[in-house]
Order: C-alpha cells, then sequence, then structure tokens
C-alpha cells in the first residue's frame, strides 16, 4: 500500500534537472509564444462551427467565457506548481512529488489523451483546411485518402494529418531551439490573421442575427463550453517545457498567464463577430472562419485566412507533440515506461527515439480516427489533469510550505477549489461515449501500471 503512494522527494528531483543534458535555451517570451502557438487551433478555426450551430447559438460568447473562466483558476495553479517544481513532464511530476506513484502514473497516462490525440485531432483540423485551400486550386485529393474512416465522408484513411505530423516530428527530432524559432514566425502569422478577421469582420455584423441569444437554453451553452473548451488546452504545455528554460522560476508563470489572456481576448471578439456575421444556424461548416469571410463577399480574405489557419495549426501540432514528448521522457526517466524514451540524442540534444516513435503513432491515430471524437476524448483528459493539478496545489502547500514559490495562487484554497468545481462541471456535460472510452482509457493504465511501471521504477531501486 505505501508503495502505491510514494513519492518523489523534491529536492532529489531538483537536483536531477542538473543531469539530463536538455539544452536551456528559451526566455519569458518564447513560452508565451510557446503558449500562444499551442492554444489558438482547431478549436476557434473549426469547432467553433459546431459549437455555435448545434449547442450555443450566438452565445458561443457565453460557452467560451465560461471555459475560459475554468482555465483561468487552472492556469493559476499550473504556474504556482510550475514556478516551484520546474521540471519536465508537468502536472505529471507535480503529482509524484505530492500524491504518490500511483496517481502520478495515471495522471501521466491520462496526459497522453491530452498531448498526443490533440496532436493527431488537430492535424485532421489542418487536413480539412489544407483541402479546403488545395480545392482553391483546382486540385482535389481521392475521396479514400482524404478523411478518417469516422468521419462519414468515405474514407479510409486521412493523408494529409499523416504527413503534417511526420514533418513536424521531423522538425522537433532536430532540437526545440530550431523548432521555437519556426514556432514564433507562425505565432505572428496567426495572430495577424486572428487580427485580420477582427477588422474586416466587424463592419458587416448585423446585431439582428444575436437574437435569439440562446436558442438551446443554458444547457446548450454548457454543452457548447465543454466543446470549445478544446480551443484553450495548450497553456499547460508551456509548463512541460520547464527543463529548457533558462529561469524557469520567473518566466514559467508569465509564460502561461500571459499566453492565456492574449488568447481569451482574441476568442471572446472572434466568436461575437462570427455570430454577428452569419446566422448562427448556418455555422455548421468545417472552415467556419473563413466561410464568414466568403460570406460577406470577402473572398480573397477568406483565402488568406484558410493560409494562417492552417500556419496556427501547425504550431499547436508542434506544441502538443512536443509536450507528449516531455510527458514521457519524464516517465521514462522515473522508470515507470522502457528506458529508451529518455535517450538523449549526442548531436541534437533531444529524446530522439522518443520523438520518432510518439510521432509515427499520432500520426497513425490521425490517419484513422475523425476530429469529433478525439476532441471530446482530449478535453476530458485535460479536464481531468486540471482538477489533479489543483488538488496538489492545495496539498502542496501543507506538505512543503517551505518551498521557495516564484509565483503563488491568490486565496488558496478558494482558487483551487472553484478550478475543481468548473473543470468537474464541464467534465459531467461530456457525451456518455467519451466516459466509457476515458474510463476503459484508465483501466488499461492500471494494469500497465501493476504489470510493469510498480516494478521498473526508479523508487524500487
Ligand atoms: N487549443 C488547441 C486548438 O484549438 C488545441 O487547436
Amino acid at each position: 500500500m505505501n508503495k502505491l503512494f510514494r513519492r518523489k522527494p523534491i529536492d532529489a528531483m531538483l537536483g536531477q534537472r542538473k543531469e539530463t543534458g536538455l539544452k536551456r535555451s528559451l526566455g519569458a517570451l518564447d513560452l508565451a509564444m510557446l503558449g500562444v502557438g499551442a492554444i489558438i487551433g482547431t478549436g476557434i478555426f473549426v469547432l467553433t462551427g459546431v459549437a455555435a450551430a448545434e449547442h450555443a447559438g450566438p452565445a458561443l460568447v457565453i460557452s467560451f467565457i465560461l471555459s475560459g473562466l475554468a482555465c483561468a483558476f487552472a492556469a493559476l495553479c499550473y504556474a504556482e506548481f510550475a514556478s516551484t517544481v520546474p521540471i519536465a513532464g508537468s502536472v505529471y511530476t507535480y503529482t509524484y512529488a505530492t500524491m504518490g506513484e500511483l496517481i502520478a502514473w495515471m495522471i501521466g497516462w491520462d496526459l497522453i489523451l491530452e498531448y498526443l490525440l490533440a496532436t493527431s485531432a488537430v492535424a485532421s483540423g489542418w487536413s480539412g483546411y489544407f483541402q479546403s485551400l488545395l480545392q482553391g486550386f483546382g486540385i482535389t485529393i481521392p475521396a479514400a485518402l482524404a478523411s478518417a474512416p469516422g468521419a462519414g465522408k468515405g474514407g479510409f484513411m486521412d493523408l494529409p494529418a499523416f504527413i503534417i505530423i511526420m514533418i513536424v516530428t521531423w522538425l522537433l527530432g532536430r532540437g526545440i531551439r530550431e523548432s521555437a524559432r519556426v514556432n514564433n514566425i507562425m505565432v505572428v502569422i496567426k495572430i495577424a490573421v486572428v487580427l485580420l478577421f477582427i477588422v474586416i469582420g466587424v463592419w458587416y455584423v448585423k446585431p439582428e442575427n444575436w437574437t435569439p441569444f440562446m436558442p438551446f437554453g443554458f444547457s446548450g451553452v454548457v454543452a457548447g463550453a465543454a466543446t470549445v473548451f478544446f480551443a484553450y488546452i495548450g497553456f499547460d504545455a508551456v509548463s512541460t517545457a520547464a527543463e529548457e528554460v533558462r529561469n524557469p522560476q520567473r518566466d514559467l508563470p508569465r509564460g502561461i498567464i500571459g499566453s492565456l489572456v492574449i488568447c481569451t481576448i482574441l476568442y471572446i471578439a472572434v466568436s461575437a463577430i462570427l455570430t454577428g456575421i452569419v446566422p448562427y444556424n448556418q455555422l455548421n461548416v468545417n472552415h467556419p472562419v473563413a466561410f464568414a469571410l466568403t460570406y460577406i463577399q470577402k473572398d480573397a480574405f477568406a483565402g488568406l485566412i484558410s493560409l494562417g489557419a492552417i500556419t496556427g495549426m501547425t504550431t499547436v501540432l508542434i506544441v502538443m507533440l512536443y509536450g507528449q514528448i516531455r510527458v514521457s521522457f519524464a516517465m521514462s526517466r522515473d522508470g515507470l515506461l522502457p528506458t529508451f524514451f529518455s535517450k538523449v540524442h549526442p548531436t541534437f540534444k533531444t529524446p530522439y527515439v522518443n520523438t520518432w516513435t510518439t510521432g509515427f503513432i499520432a500520426a497513425l491515430i490521425a490517419a484513422f480516427i475523425d476530429l469529433g471524437t478525439l476532441a471530446h476524448l482530449v478535453n476530458m483528459g485535460t479536464l481531468s489533469a486540471f482538477v489533479l493539478v489543483s488538488v496538489a496545489v492545495i496539498v502542496l502547500r501543507r506538505t512543503h510550505p517551505e518551498l521557495p514559490r516564484a509565483f503563488r495562487v491568490p486565496a488558496v484554497p478558494l482558487i483551487p477549489v472553484l478550478s475543481i468545481l468548473t473543470c468537474g462541471y464541464l467534465m459531467i456535460n461530456l457525451p456518455p461515449e467519451t466516459w466509457t472510452a476515458f474510463v476503459i482509457w484508465l483501466a488499461i493504465g492500471l494494469v500497465v501500471y501493476f504489470l510493469y511501471s510498480r516494478k521498473h521504477s526508479e523508487l524500487e531501486k
């Protein structure tokens, strides 16, 4: 019993940091860019359409505010943890220090639902915009290779989604510094495109499109919030880069909170304008933001938006895949996953084998599973991680009050409790099938833990 709850000593973890061999090259701005790079993507560019048309109507703005609020509470908790225990592995590592090995393992397992499946989900959104852009040039990909079987379009596999993940994998294998530079350029393009939509769209808003404001009632607004929550995922990925940050104590909280604030403001503006331009019931398309500009006859700008969306989703891919690799890196270093996941390449200073293995699996999932299924699972995995990190903040304040915290959550335990409640509320508003899949996933995780990880844990030695 004690073994299940054995904890990794925080001092030892901080010491281990010096030995990992990862390059420490990121600053606060790089982190905020990494955050925005992870956040703005398939959520705002693709899922807003379905959420407005089927769940929230013009009250989509409220859905965004609701899930933004849940993220804000969770972000504060993340920031405290990231600034106290700045070690690769994010919430997995934090849980290991506070709540013991079994729960840490489960959360690490759970994070796979977040990062790995988000990589696949975003690649699927990417593929949709990419194909619509190609069609603009008269090129059509054969239906069999254009979508996953579950998408209901007669596809056998989503080839573009597979290929883009393999390209991103190659990039990451070369080293984070190069990737961060590419990421920074693409983030600037992405923000520019979102601002362009706002500046053009705002003049075409017809307030009558905002009535009825809540056509599906408040329950629709909450269901919408549970869906568009996907759009906020990513700020937590910043914390997985902890070991590659020059001054983590100061820069991690700034990076996390900064990126969340920027995105929340942009989302509120975009969703208000989107539902103001196009009647909500016409938004059920897979490229709603570009569609809105076509709707007001700004076709050239619609093309630009598509191009920007594709760029934007590429940066999300980079950060999500990066996050997954770093989580399994940390789990492998602790002995809970096989050692090849934490082998560092001598020249590139990256976990090379891990990168290619993870990338390939994500690409396969993207090729064969559809966006809707993936997005709900990702939300479930992420929300449960947020709940755990909020619990862990409270626990760590009690067990390790003496640790220096560069950033402290205000009003503990109120904020962590609010985070648990809001994230939990969104979780119960996810579809029943998602819950079933989630429970099965956790059960498989338990089996792996008892058959492999428990015996191979570094703490066992
Ligand atoms: N927040 C990310 C997106 O919207 C995952 O694509």
